[in-house]
This record gives structure tokens, sequence and C-alpha cells, in this order.
């Protein structure tokens, strides 16, 4: 072999040898295998040798260039190892004979509103339902009495997916399936339909301290013979006083839903500033809780129920706000932050 390719072959070899770090390792293929590397330098002598001296040089520098990758490649494996060896290695060792850390955390403000609704509205014989979070276009719309290019769907701008589908904007979305599931019993039975759907819901939606794109609704419907608004009162009432623990302001204005008529907007005065006005409540002491309304006759018979015969309300409330009404989260965006150190202070239940 070529002295010269010899004399750098035992030069890598010594300086290779040495190598601590993947970094000091990382210069050694540059100054080797890179542009102006050794190697490449080697090559710049080909023109003084004979044509069948080229040959056996051009092919000992190319064995030299794969000798010296191979041998980094190697090298960078045996120093990751050894690095991650040390760092086992510096590792305080497992006890399996060790306490258990009794600080598991707590759950979620919302997780604990929503099952002391679920637990409300399960005593008054509502069953509790659960719904996909993609839904068509259809359940989320057109069954709502909210057809294409309806106005309405401008409030609900959601994340559509390649296919039609989107990410429900409100639990309104299970509606139409649950009227379908349980209209037979409620015909042939005279069973009144009575239940609760608790959902994540999306929205196309600039967030601030009120605004989420990401937030938690939870819909009840009840359907029967002679449903009346006082009968939706009376259980948003009774709701609301069982989560709170104590008497609630609440004002009910008109409101407008293509699936109610007619349709409220039921508000509590805002637990966070008292009513006085603060940027939770956007600064008017109310706080929309929950949208309502008598169900709509198109919905009903979208659902295949005969509105000439049977009435009912529905009802939308945002969980989201309710968790924040009731363990004071100021900004709604915290709920969503995942930061359990924010999350832990607004409750202690494990
Ligand atoms: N789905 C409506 C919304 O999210 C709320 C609503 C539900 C209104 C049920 C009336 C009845 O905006």
């Amino acid at each position: 072999m070529n002295e010269n390719i010899l004399e750098l072959k035992n030069l890598f070899d010594a300086s290779i040898a040495k190598v601590l770090d993947a970094s000091a390792l990382d210069e050694i293929r540059v100054s080797y295998l890179g542009k102006n590397g050794s190697v490449t330098g080697l090559l710049k002598n080909m023109g003084a040798l004979s044509p069948d001296e080229r040959k056996t040089y051009g092919k000992d520098v190319n064995d030299l260039k794969n000798y010296i990758s191979g041998a980094i490649d190697e090298k960078l494996i045996y120093l990751n190892e050894q690095a991650l060896k040390k760092e086992l290695e510096a590792m305080p060792e497992f006890d399996v004979s060790a306490p258990v850390d009794t600080d598991r955390g707590s759950y979620h403000p919302i997780t604990l509103v929503q099952r002391q609704c679920e637990n409300v509205f399960r005593t008054m014989g509502f069953t509790i339902e659960d719904y996909s979070e993609i839904v068509t276009d259809y359940e989320c719309f057109e069954a709502l009495n909210i057809p294409k290019f309806h106005p309405a769907r401008d409030m609900q701008d959601t994340y559509y997916l390649e296919n039609g589908q989107l990410l429900k904007s409100h639990t309104s979305a299970a509606q139409n399936a649950i009227y379908k599931k349980y209209k037979k019993a409620l015909v042939e039975e005279g069973k009144p339909i009575r239940a609760i759907f608790p959902g994540r819901c999306f929205r196309n939606e600039n967030t601030d301290a009120c605004h989420e794109n990401t937030f938690f609704q939870m819909e009840g419907v009840m359907v029967d013979k002679n449903i009346s608004i006082s009968n939706l009162i009376f259980f948003m009432k009774t709701m609301l006083s069982a989560v709170f623990e104590k008497d609630i302001n609440v004002r009910l204005r008109p409101g407008f839903f293509p699936f109610v008529e007619p349709g409220f907007e039921l508000d509590i005065s805002c637990l966070i500033c008292g009513g006085e006005g603060c940027p939770s409540c956007k600064h008017s002491g109310w706080l929309e809780l929950c949208p309502c309304g008598m169900i709509h006759p198109n919905v009903l018979r979208e659902g295949g129920i005969d509105p000439e015969e049977y009435t009912g309300f529905a009802f939308g409330l945002g969980l989201t706000r309710l968790a924040m009404m009731k363990y004071g989260v100021k900004d709604i965006r915290d709920l969503n932050g995942g930061s359990l150190a924010n999350l832990a202070q607004f409750t202690e239940d494990k």
C-alpha cells in the first residue's frame, strides 16, 4: 500500500483511539472525510501516477475511506453506549419496597363538575349517553334545522376533515341519534326520553380568558307528552343549586338557536366577581351558562318523533364555564393547559 495512505491510516487509528465524546468524533470525521479532509487530499496526488498505479492507488484510497467511516460509526455506537451506562450508574437504585408516593394528583375541575351534574340528573331518571367527537354535517347541523348556508353556521365554525366530517361544535350533534334510539320506547311503552350527553366540543375560536377552541358541554333533552318551559326551568334550577350547593341567581333571556322554539339563554350571576363585572364575564356581571329551549318541531320530526303528539326541552350546559364558576378559574385557557400545578390548586378532590 502507498506510504501516504498507510501513514494516514495509522494517524487515524491513533487519533480515534483517544476520542472520548461524540463531538470530538465528529471533528475527526470532518478532518478526514470532509471536503477539505485528508482522505480527499490523497486524491490530489493521483495525477503524478501511471495509469496502473492509479488503479490500485484509487482503490486503496477508497478502502481507507470506507474503513474510516466504518470505524467512526462503530465508535459512535460505543460512545453512546458508554454515555448511557454512565447515566444509568448515576441513577439511584430502584427500591420496590419504598412507600407509594401519596401525592397522586387531582381530578380535573371539568371531570368533577361533570360527575356532579351526572349524579344530579341520574337521580332524576336521566340516562347518560356517550357520543363521538367526529360527526357528520347532518348530525351537527342539518338534523338540527340548520340547513347549508344558514347564517347560524357562522357562530359554529369548526374543524373539518377531508372526508366532509367535522369535529362537533356542540353536543346537540347527538340529539338526532338519541331521539332515534329512544323513540320506540317513547311511543310504544310511553317512556319519556330523558338523556344527558356530556362531550368535548370544538370551534374555530380566537382564544382569550373566556373563549377556547376546545371546551366541554353537557346537553340534556327531555321529550314526552305535555312537556313545557316550566319543566325546563325546574330541571335547570334543581341542577344548578345542587352543583353550587347554594341558591344561584339566574336570568332567562330570549336566545336564538334554529333547533329550539322558543329559545332562551339562561345566565347565572358571575360567581368570580359577584356580579360586579370582570374579564371572565365580559364585564357584564352575568355568565351565559346554559342556552336552552323547547325542541323545534322540525328537529323532533327529523328524529322520528311526531311533534303534534310530543314536545320536549333541550339545554346545552357549558361544563367548562360551570367548572370555572365553581372553582374560580379566571382564565379558561388554564383548563386545557395541562399544568398540574395550575389545575391542582382548584380542587383537593382525589
Ligand atoms: N348547542 C347550542 C350551542 O352550543 C346550545 C343549545 C343547546 C341551545 C340546546 C339550545 C338547546 O350553542
